[in-house]
Order: C-alpha cells, then sequence, then structure tokens
C-alpha cells in the first residue's frame, strides 16, 4: 500500500465520484440549519435529511461530498489519549433514490483496492444480521471468502443518528494485524480491541425515525456512505494515531510554535497540546 496524503486522499475520492457521475458539493457549515434535532453536524448525511426524506429536491441524484463534523461522546477523552478527537472530515457519497446496494458496494470496493491498493486480504466486511442481500453481493458479485465476511446486530450495523433517515449498514474493515489484537479467539470486526478498524460505513438508508422509536418506510430508498478522512489516513500512512497524519501534524507543530512548548516533554503539556489540536 502507498502512503497518500489526507489531502491527496480526499481529492481521489471526490474524482473517483465524480466519475461516476456524482455531482461535488462543498462541505455544509458546522452549525446546522433548520434542524432542531442537532446542535453540531456530526455527519455526512446531516444537512442532507430533507432530500434523503423526499421533502426538497436536491441538485443531483448522485452527491459527493467531504462534510466537516463535531462528535461529542468522548470529549473528556480529548487530549488524554492519542486518539481522540472531536472534529474531523467525513467523505461520502450520496444516492436519492437512485442506485442502491450493488452499485455502493462494488464502487466501495473498487476504491478501496484499486485506488488505494489496500491488500484485500487485510479487508473485512460486515453486515446487518439479516441482511442476505447484501451478503450475497459482498460474497458471489464482489468475490470476497465468507470468513472475511461477518454478520452483526442492530449496535454495529443499523446506521441512525437522533431522528431522520437511516437503516441497515455494511462496514469495510482493515485488519491491523495481531500485534494490536487482544488475542482472543473470536477477535473480528466489531472486537472492542484496536485490531480492526471500521473506516467505511455504507447505509442503505430507507426509514425516517420520528426520535421516538418508529420507523417509517421513506418513499425511496436511498445511499448514505460516510469515511472518517483522518482514520482513512491513518491507515493508509500506517500510523497509529490521528496526531501523525501528516496535516495534523502539521496544525500540532503550530500550536506548539505559537504556545512555545514542545510537545512529548511533558505530560501536561501534550494533553493541552493535543486538545486545542484535536477540538
Ligand atoms: N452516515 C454514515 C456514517 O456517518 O457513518
Amino acid at each position: 500500500m502507498e502512503w497518500i496524503g489526507l489531502n491527496q486522499l480526499r481529492t481521489a475520492f471526490f474524482d473517483f465520484f465524480k466519475n461516476k457521475g456524482h455531482m461535488l458539493l462543498g462541505s455544509y457549515p458546522l452549525v446546522p440549519k433548520n434542524d432542531n434535532s442537532l446542535l453540531l453536524i456530526n455527519s455526512g448525511m446531516a444537512p442532507m435529511k430533507n432530500w434523503f426524506l423526499g421533502k426538497e429536491t436536491p441538485p443531483s441524484r448522485r452527491i459527493v461530498t467531504c462534510q466537516k463534523c463535531i462528535r461529542t461522546p468522548d470529549i473528556d477523552l480529548v487530549g488524554q489519549t492519542a486518539r481522540h478527537g472531536t472534529f474531523f472530515e467525513m467523505l461520502g457519497n450520496f444516492s436519492f433514490g437512485d442506485y442502491f446496494k450493488h452499485e455502493a458496494t462494488k464502487w466501495a470496493w473498487e476504491f478501496v483496492t484499486c485506488v488505494l491498493k489496500m491488500p484485500q486480504n487485510k479487508l473485512y466486511v460486515t453486515v446487518y444480521e439479516n441482511d442476505d442481500e447484501t451478503y450475497n453481493i459482498w460474497k458471489n458479485d464482489i468475490g470476497i471468502s465468507e470468513d472475511h465476511i461477518s454478520r452483526l446486530g442492530k449496535e454495529d450495523n443499523f446506521w441512525e443518528i437522533g431522528s431522520g433517515p437511516c437503516g441497515p449498514c455494511s462496514e469495510i474493515y482493515f485488519d491491523r494485524g495481531e500485534k494490536f489484537g487482544c488475542g482472543r479467539k473470536n477477535c473480528g470486526p466489531g472486537c472492542e480491541c484496536d485490531r480492526f478498524v471500521e473506516f467505511w460505513n455504507l447505509v442503505f438508508s430507507q426509514f425516517d425515525n420520528d426520535g421516538n422509536g418508529t420507523y417509517t418506510r421513506m418513499k425511496n430508498p436511498n445511499i448514505d456512505t460516510g469515511m472518517g478522512l483522518e482514520r482513512l489516513a491513518c491507515i493508509i500512512q500506517g500510523v497509529d494515531n490521528l496526531f501523525e497524519v501528516d496535516t495534523i501534524r502539521e496544525i500540532l507543530a503550530h500550536v506548539c510554535e505559537i504556545a512555545e512548548v514542545r510537545y512529548g516533554e511533558s505530560l501536561k503539556n501534550d494533553v493541552s497540546i493535543r486538545i486545542i489540536t484535536g477540538i
């Protein structure tokens, strides 16, 4: 696998999906417009909810973006570890009643194996427990061996954040190798240890969740994918933490320069430097 810079990864994703007929849109602001269910934008699909729900018409039925996002559940850990942050960029390709599972899976596989040249033996996929259709696409159409496909439950393979469009999903994982693993017999995608890293989530967005647990089938099934750019960069650049990714290292160096401190010399300062860099 070749080293690729974070900015080049973003461009490669845009070019790939533009060639597949997608319209490139810029990132929406982090503060949502007309959406009381969210304080901050937390995923590529969040600013597009009305397009998924058919309440408004998107400018194209195929869209590609890199959305600035903030997720805060682990905010107390930012700085304490070398992997937590709150701000990140999310790459996504979206279909509004256009293509569905076949194209979404085939193109995701083509991007990771042909463009990024990830070794196939290190890639694993998961599907929602009763989603035989997606299981068979991975196995028969893409040719993934069954020991690299697993079925997981709602916690892992059903995507929703708050209210709005949601559905079963299929995730792609990268195996970082035994040295990152817990060594348990059943260690595999979905395990809590650091070996299998989930990096791309393909959501088969079919339901509208009213936020109180009522799921209404949407008029059209849609595709919503999300791939964290920094997490992808960690895999491609062969580093284990966010702060070693090329662009983020530069931000960290700038923080050190203006604060007149050195990274790696004092635990207390390192925590502060990481907080300023990672939030
Ligand atoms: N909307 C898909 C994701 O954020 O993973």
